[in-house]
């Protein structure tokens, strides 16, 4: 089953999809973007993706209105290339023209996408959880905007994969915990689930809002209310990621030390299980 492009109204093999040394994505950074999982072919929460896409292009200014119809560009990508376990990135430039900071009225945003198989991640990992590295937080001050320029992510997560772990765990000078490079972070003190609040600190994951509407559903405790690295060590039984990718990853150890009991802890798994449930029946698989 082929991994296909869009870009500009045509479909073609990722290799062939290629933009213009001028696009202001390139250049600037100056885009942005959404990774939708697909379960058999069927997109998981398309709509909240797609709000979250237009929240940032009014922040950042975008014209996404000119960009056409998005969700059926991506229905359209996730049908043609049969994929099954799989994601689609969207990006969405400011569009191309000749290199300069002011933004320039009236361009036509450049629409990438792509459709990649995924290597699902295997049970063991779950089972066994997960190892984190804290970091520094060293991105800007709109985290909620999903924009591309993703230098300070990439860095740090890196630094966690080569030693073996899932994500970095960002922290803020006062030792705030905020999210992870490409997942929001969660722990569970005095046996109440905690997580940064929404705000312009974080990235406010479709994942994020399916686990706390499992701990509503569950009837298990939880406040959006940040922690800071002392508490996470001091005072966590629990911690874990939620992402597009993992949906739910526990945690066990973070920079080396044990969290609880230095294993995955119940109610990481039961909100996995709860995760696991919702995107059946929202998307009418397993
Ligand atoms: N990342 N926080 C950050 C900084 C992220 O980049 C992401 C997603 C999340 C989780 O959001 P969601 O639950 O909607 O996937 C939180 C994507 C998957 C990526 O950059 O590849």
């Amino acid at each position: 089953m082929p991994e296909l492009a869009y870009l500009d109204g045509d479909y073609m093999s990722i290799e062939e999809a290629q933009v213009p040394v001028e696009d202001r994505g390139l250049q600037f950074g100056d885009s942005l973007y959404e990774v939708v999982r697909l379960y058999e072919g069927e997109p998981f929460r398309l709509g909240p993706h797609m709000d979250r896409m237009r929240r940032g292009a009014e922040v950042i200014g975008l014209n996404l209105a000119a960009a056409g119809d998005l969700e059926r560009i991506m229905r359209d990508l996730a049908e043609k290339s049969e994929l099954d376990t799989a994601f689609i990135y969207l990006q969405v430039t400011r569009g191309v023209c000749p290199r300069n900071h002011l933004i320039p009225d009236e361009l036509e945003p450049t629409i990438i996408a792509t459709a990649r198989k995924l290597q699902p991640i295997p049970e063991e990992k779950y089972s066994r959880g997960s190892v984190a590295f804290t970091r520094p937080d060293l991105r800007w001050a709109r985290r909620d905007v999903k924009a591309t320029t993703l230098l300070p992510n990439i860095m740090s997560r890196s630094y966690a994969i080569n030693r073996g772990g899932y994500d970095a765990v960002h922290y803020e000078e006062d030792g705030t915990i905020t999210e992870g490079s490409v997942s929001n972070f969660f722990c569970v003190i005095d046996d109440v689930v905690r997580t940064h609040p929404a705000d312009e600190r974080i990235l406010a994951g479709i994942s994020r809002a399916t686990v706390l509407e499992c701990a509503e559903a569950l009837d298990i405790s939880y406040e959006e209310r940040a922690f800071t690295v002392k508490d996470l060590f001091e005072g966590a039984s629990e911690a874990f990621f939620s992402d597009t990718y993992s949906e739910v990853m526990p945690v066990h150890q973070v920079d080396g030390k044990d969290i609880g009991q230095g294993r995955p802890g119940p109610v990481a798994q039961e909100l996995r299980s709860a995760f696991r449930d919702v995107v059946r029946r929202e998307t009418g698989t397993g």
